[in-house]
């Protein structure tokens, strides 16, 4: 299952807002489509970010009808510019841009050729987060036992990459498919129901057993001696090995550190960030209010209730276990270690 594709001059994605009810694709044509689809989460989770911002580039170039390369580059800052300001925390997104952008000035004076290399580009990263996350899997399989438990939180499968595979759940997916019986405890995770709407729905269709439960539930299933590790994903990490995910992550990783329960994070080394120094760099995206006062579109809370909505929280380098990366596992000190040139 591929999450999002560049088909022709659009973008093709499934809509994660409609997931499981609706298994729907939405055909962007413009950076603006991309942009709006992003901030309406129909397309979430850091990796996918980073494969629909390259995209949205890649439609720009398609469809531009600048005759010469400097007014072709002109319009993909502007499009990457919009793209840029729909999702602060996120590395990937940033990292997609960055990437594609930098194709497009190394093509040379000829518009068609800037073109080529831009769409060129796109298609590569979203192939290469395919590959990555297939490493990563296989990195991460071989810390999972057979008969465990794992406890993941909001949505760090497929859906939230380019396909097939997905960070955390992948690893889930590479161990299974080594003949580990595995149980999976899915957090719901308010207010968007990520994990109850799309990580039941993945693993469903895995056939790897799971039980869903309330955030709040996570305390009780952790004293009642049910998880026997944690693995989520990560928006961004810091060059300290602080960790951005998920708000509600932070909860977890510190119930863990209290029941000795080792706490992994699966990312792809595109989600590492050294230029953010520590967690304390990072941009937390807030985000609006209704989605906490109002459940399933029915408002909950009294009218001018103040919420507080930020959508990832950070999660300290020193309670975390180990990165799991496509380049390998290591400690979150070491993050650094992973970009030398003999790590890979
Ligand atoms: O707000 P979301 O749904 O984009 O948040 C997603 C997460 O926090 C994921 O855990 C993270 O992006 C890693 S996905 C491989």
């Amino acid at each position: 299952m591929r999450t999002i594709e560049l088909r022709g001059k659009s973008v093709v994605m499934i809509d994660q807002s409609k997931l499981p009810s609706k298994l729907e694709y939405i055909y962007c044509n413009s950076a603006a489509e991309v942009a709006e689809a992003i901030r309406q989460m129909k397309i979430r989770g850091a990796p996918a970010l980073g494969v629909a911002a390259a995209m949205a580039l890649a439609v720009t170039a398609l469809r531009s009808k600048s005759r010469d390369a400097r007014a072709l580059l002109k319009e993909l800052r502007e499009a990457a510019n919009e793209i840029r300001d729909t999702r602060p925390t996120g590395a990937n997104l940033f990292f997609g841009l960055d990437r594609v952008m930098a194709a497009a000035r190394e093509a040379g004076d000829d518009v068609a050729r800037v073109r080529d290399r831009v769409v060129e580009e796109a298609k590569r990263i979203a192939e290469e987060d395919v590959e990555v996350n297939r490493r990563i899997g296989e990195n991460g399989a071989r810390l999972l036992e057979d008969g465990m438990t794992i406890m993941t939180h909001c949505n760090a499968g497929a859906l939230a990459t380019s396909g097939e595979y997905g960070t955390a759940l992948g690893v889930v997916k590479a161990a299974v498919e080594q003949g580990k019986n595995l149980k999976v405890v899915v957090t719901e995770t308010r207010p968007l129901l990520q994990g109850a709407r799309l990580t039941t729905w993945e693993l469903k269709r895995l056939g790897v057993p799971f039980v869903l439960i309330t955030d709040n539930t996570t305390g009780f299933v952790f004293r009642e001696g049910m998880v026997d590790c944690v693995i989520v994903g990560a928006d961004r990490i810091a060059a300290n090995g602080d960790v951005a995910n998920k708000v509600g992550t932070y909860t977890i990783a510190v119930l863990a550190n209290r029941h000795e329960v080792p706490f992994y994070v699966a990312a792809p080394t595109s989600t590492i960030d050294l230029r953010t120094g520590s967690g304390e760099d990072i941009e937390i995206e807030h985000r609006p209010s209704e989605e906490v006062s109002s459940f399933m579109g029915t408002r909950v809370a009294p009218e001018g209730t103040e919420v507080l909505n930020p959508a990832f929280d950070v999660t300290p380098a020193d309670l975390v276990t180990a990165i799991i990366t496509e380049r390998g596992v290591v400690k979150p000190e070491e993050v650094r270690s992973l970009f030398s040139s003999n790590s890979v």
